[in-house]
């Protein structure tokens, strides 16, 4: 498959291309900035422009043709920026699933993040709360398309090595979870359509990341 990677080089993404490439795919990573280009040809990827904030949902359409799947793993990131939220967590992700639809193409994975349902108290800040916000519209959204996604909502992210053991699933608790484990599990959603129409947690734990997969998928 050819796989666009909407963020494609945030910090899961730069884990996901490799990973991708070694099961036999070909990651096409949409970014907005040139000088990320040379170290994603370098991992593997193909990579193509896209400002998520200034492009319009055409502009995505392009920028996905020639694909068979969708990874959105963009994110306004931690510069407190609240309408950075908006922008890029909630109409980042609208405008991929539209068009992902006008590029006719069914699959769409989309990294969202853990207990977004439930918004936090006031006193977590304004911030955090769009945050949320935004997550939480953006996986409503994508579950009421008619696309076939999988949605994944890692708990909170480390940089530390890959573990190859996760808790995936409806009822897994908040914790922590590498980067590198996140981009393990999405490159196993990716290739088992059974996951298609499931949402689930995941945090680090001790099951393998591929036994992870099968049970949440096939139960
Ligand atoms: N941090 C956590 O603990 C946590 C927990 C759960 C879920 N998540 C979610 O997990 C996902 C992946 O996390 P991560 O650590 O890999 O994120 P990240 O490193 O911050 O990557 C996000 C990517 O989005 C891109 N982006 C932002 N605005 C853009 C724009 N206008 N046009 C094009 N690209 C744009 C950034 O590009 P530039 O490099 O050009 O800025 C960046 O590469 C995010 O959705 C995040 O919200 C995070």
């Amino acid at each position: 498959m050819r796989i666009a990677i909407v963020g494609g080089h945030g910090k899961v993404a730069l884990h996901l291309h490799p990973l991708l490439v070694r099961a036999g795919h070909t990651p096409v990573a949409l970014v907005r900035n040139e000088s990320y280009h040379d170290e994603l040809r370098r991992l593997g990827a193909e990579v193509r422009p896209l400002d998520i904030e200034h492009a319009e949902a055409t502009d995505f359409t392009a920028a996905f043709e020639g694909c068979d799947a969708v990874v959105f793993a963009a994110g306004g990131g931690p510069d407190g920026n609240i309408e950075r939220k908006q922008t890029v967590d909630l109409e980042g992700s609208l405008k991929s699933v539209h068009g992902a639809r006008e590029a006719g193409i069914a699959r769409f994975v989309q990294v969202s993040a853990i207990g977004v349902d439930h918004l936090p108290p006031l006193d977590q800040g304004d911030v955090w709360r769009a945050y949320v916000e935004a997550k939480r519209d953006a996986d409503a959204a994508l579950r009421a398309s008619d696309l076939d996604w999988t949605i994944i909502r890692p708990g909170r992210l480390t940089d530390d090595p890959a573990t190859g053991l996760v808790a995936l699933g409806t009822d897994a608790e908040r914790g922590d979870v590498t980067r590198a484990d996140v981009a393990a599990v999405l490159a196993a959603v990716l290739d088992d359509d059974e996951t298609v129409g499931h949402q689930w947690n995941l945090v680090g734990g001790d099951t393998p990341v591929a036994e992870a997969v099968a049970r949440a998928a096939h139960g």
